[in-house]
This record gives structure tokens, sequence and C-alpha cells, in this order.
């Protein structure tokens, strides 16, 4: 019989966006609108700041509807799917109200900054139905996707520790202590804000979800430790000798997509919010000094260390196993920065005494290592296969900032806590 096959057009999802910041318009907004018009839509975008929102729509072209007030931007532009890229504290509030108003959400990671608000995304996600992605773009790095096909299958056989160090540098690192990042109430500290990623890695490498944290942490560089300061760089007298001077009027570079002065300096009177905060400011609560040990439920152990003012950026990890050790590396400044040609290279030491090397071939076409243009793919196009589980659920959202959590409460308690009584409350 000779029929014909009906080309179904792809389903076109809406999105609205909350949080107009660099990475709600460079992670998000951009790919939908240039990349993936055929199967996403952007409907509205939301923001305190109506700055940031004009520069969203002057920068990418658009027209899309902005809103201060995001319960009217739910009502009026019917969304499937609203992205959260607001400071890290709020997630949970846009996450709630997105599933009351029937959306699914995607949450830019860390998913909440402490097991309170977790527990409520957990509950309303099982009261409403709805689910929420968490973006965790480390996964799609290729060199780390390989490193995860290596330990599923086994390669060195069950794990029974890993140790993991990563270090921030004074560029990268000292950034976090300019802005709302600063301040625990907002970002949970880097053990919850930065460490998300790191110990979803772990989590989703070692098939193992954590279960008890014991942590030391200490603020010993940024923060007060220093009387010669103004409240920002533009505004400091101590511009030509403060290591940390930062620009932010400095003209950026042709084409570049974000301008830190417009989008943040020329727009703060609407908000107040300033980029360019002195990194030694008495307000810094978070610590830039971190360690942990981590136990995990099919009895591995972790040994974890974070340091936000390091000589160069990067991280080493290693895996022991019964049938051998697993060690890798990234250096994302300094003097160890591989090209593109470069194989990046992940060593496995066997019991016989032989070591393989595989090389992996670093992807820089787009951000954090090519994982940011994997991820776009499968949040925006059409249904992709995953066979390797790189989607992560609100249970791997929990269970990445819960390994942080339980560090801030061991923090302040001074005794190991077990994740199980943060699930429970
Ligand atoms: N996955 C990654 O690699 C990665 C990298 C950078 C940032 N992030 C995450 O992305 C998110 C945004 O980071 P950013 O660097 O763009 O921050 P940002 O501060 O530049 O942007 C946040 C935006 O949220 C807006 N906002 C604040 N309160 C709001 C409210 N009540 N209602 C509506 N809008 C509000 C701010 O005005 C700002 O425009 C954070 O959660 C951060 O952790 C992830």
């Amino acid at each position: 019989m000779i029929g014909f096959s009906a080309m179904s057009s792809p389903k076109i999802t809406r999105y609205a966006l909350v949080g107009c910041g660099g990475r709600g318009i460079g992670m998000f907004a951009q790919p939908i609108v240039k990349n993936f018009a055929s199967t996403a839509v952007l409907v509205g975008i939301c923001d305190v700041n109506e700055g940031r929102m004009a520069y969203l729509n002057r920068a990418l072209g658009t027209k899309a509807p902005a809103f201060k007030d995001f319960d009217r931007m739910l009502k009026e532009t019917k969304p499937d799917v609203v992205i959260i890229a607001t400071k890290d504290s709020l997630h949970h509030e846009f996450i709630l109200k997105s599933f009351e108003a029937g959306c699914d959400a995607i949450s830019e990671k860390p998913m909440t900054t402490d097991d309170e608000k977790c527990r409520a995304i957990l509950a309303a996600e099982k009261k409403t139905g709805r689910k929420v992605t968490v973006t965790f773009n480390y996964r799609f790095v290729p060199y780390v996707t390989r490193i995860r096909e290596l330990l599923a299958k086994k390669t060195i056989g069950k794990i029974l520790s890993v140790d993991f160090n990563y270090q921030l540098d004074r560029k990268h690192g000292a950034d976090y202590f300019r802005r709302w990042h600063r301040r625990k109430e907002n970002s949970g500290g880097l053990l919850v804000h930065k460490s998300t990623h790191h110990f979803d890695l772990v989590n989703w490498l070692l098939g193992q979800e954590p279960t008890e944290v014991f942590a030391y942490g200490s603020l010993q560089f940024y923060g007060p430790t220093r009387k010669e300061r103004g409240k920002n760089c533009r505004t400091c007298k101590h511009t030509k000798t403060c290591e940390f001077y930062y620009d932010i009027t400095a003209p950026t570079a042709v084409g570049a997509l974000i301008d830190n002065n417009a989008l943040y300096a020329k727009v703060e009177h609407y908000d107040g919010y300033q980029r360019d905060g002195c990194v030694f400011d008495p307000e810094i609560d978070i610590e830039d000094t971190m360690n942990l040990v981590v136990r995990y439920s099919k009895g591995a152990q972790m040994s974890y260390s974070l340091n936000a003012h390091c000589i160069y950026e990067g991280w080493r990890m290693a895996f022991n196993g019964t049938e051998g050790r697993l060690e890798c590396s990234e250096w994302h400044s300094g003097p160890y920065v591989v090209s593109d040609q470069q194989p990046q290279n992940i060593l496995i030491y066997r019991p016989d005494k032989s070591v393989e090397t595989i090389g992996v071939l670093v992807d820089h076409s787009s951000g954090h290592g090519g994982g940011d243009a994997r991820l776009h793919k499968m949040l925006f196009d059409q249904p992709q296969p995953d066979p390797l589980g790189h989607m992560a659920s609100s249970r791997a959202g929990a269970m990445s900032i819960l390994t942080g959590v339980a560090a801030n409460h061991s923090l302040a308690s001074g005794k190991p806590i077990r994740l199980a009584d943060l699930l429970k409350g």
C-alpha cells in the first residue's frame, strides 16, 4: 500500500525567563532565539531591573515582552516552561510559582541554597506533578562524559574512594567576592553555589549518593583582611596598587554578547546592584578556604577541597577502585592549559603496574568546554536520546546541593551531618 507519511512539524515549546543577567541572556535567551527557533520560543522575560531586560532585547534584536512582575508574566504569556536564572536564594520561589501555574521549570544550578527550600521544591514537585530540570553543564563536557563512560563500565572495578581538589584563581575566584554571591544568605556560600557542580559530578560519576559530610572552612584571603578599600572599584582610591582592581567600564571585546558596563554599571540606578564591589568588603561572610570529607551510599569516601585564592585555576580528581586508579585533571588558567589540538588525558593505573592514557580533545567551541552547547541541544531541541543520563532531575539537584548544605551545617555545629536528616527536616 502506498501511503503518505505526514511530516509532523516539531512542537514549539514556550519559554519564559526570569533573571536577565549574564547567565540568563547568554546561556538561555540567546540560544533559544538564535539556534532553536524551530522548537523553542521566548514568550516573556522578567527581572527587577528594567535596564537589564532592555539590554537583552537590544543585544538579541528581540522584542520579548518584559515584566517586572513574575505572576503577571505567567498569566499573560502562558509559558510551558519557566527558566530561572536569578540569584540562587530565589530559585525556589520561582520554581514553586511555576509549578502552581502548571509549568515545568529549568533551574540554573544550584537548585536552591538550603535544606528547607530544597524540601519545599521536592514536595511541590510531588504535589503538582510538574518537574524541575537542573542545568549541570559540566556533565556535558566531552572529557567528563568520557570519564563517566569509563567508570560506568567498571574500568577500575568498584570505587572505594575519591580525592578531588578544585582551585579557583585570583581572577575568577575573586569575582565571587564582588557581588551577591559573597553573602551566604544569597548563595549558600561557595560550598553550595560553586561546589554544587563538583558534588553533582562526583555523584554522577560514582553512581552513588552522599550520606554524611564533615567540613572545615574559613575566610582568610578576601573579606575584611585589608584596610585600604572603597565601596567598589569605581570609587576606590587604591586602584593603582590593588591587584584586584577591576575596571567594569573598560571596553569589552568586539562582538561580545555581554558588556558588564552596559548590563550592570549603567543600569545600577534601577536597583542598586553593584557588579564591582570590593573583595575586601566587611559584609563578606562566605568561606574562601574549604575542606570536606564525604561518605557515599555504596561505601565510597571522598576528600574534597575548594580554594578560591589560587595561583592558577583548575581541578584534579582521582578515583581509587578495586581494579585500578583513574586520574583526571583540567587547567582553566596557568601554565598547563591545553589547546584545541592537544588531547586532555585520563590516566588509568592498573594492579599489574601498567598505565593506560586516554586522550580527549578539548572543545572550546562553546562555554564550559563545549558543555553549554551540548546542554542547549538537550534542553531546546526535539527530544534527544540520553543513554548516559546527562540530564539532571530534582533528585540530582537536591543531592548536589545537600552536600554543601550539610557542610554549612557542619561548619556551624562542628559535627558530621547526615543527609537523610536534612531531607526529612
Ligand atoms: N552553570 C554555570 O556555569 C553558571 C554560571 C554562572 C551563573 N550561574 C547561575 O546562573 C544564575 C544567574 O547568575 P548571573 O551570573 O547571571 O547573576 P546576575 O546577578 O548577573 O543575574 C541575576 C539576575 O536576576 C535578577 N533578579 C534578582 N532578583 C530578582 C527578582 N526577585 N525577580 C526577578 N529578577 C531578579 C537580577 O536583577 C539579575 O539581572 C545564578 O543562579 C548562578 O548561580 C550558573
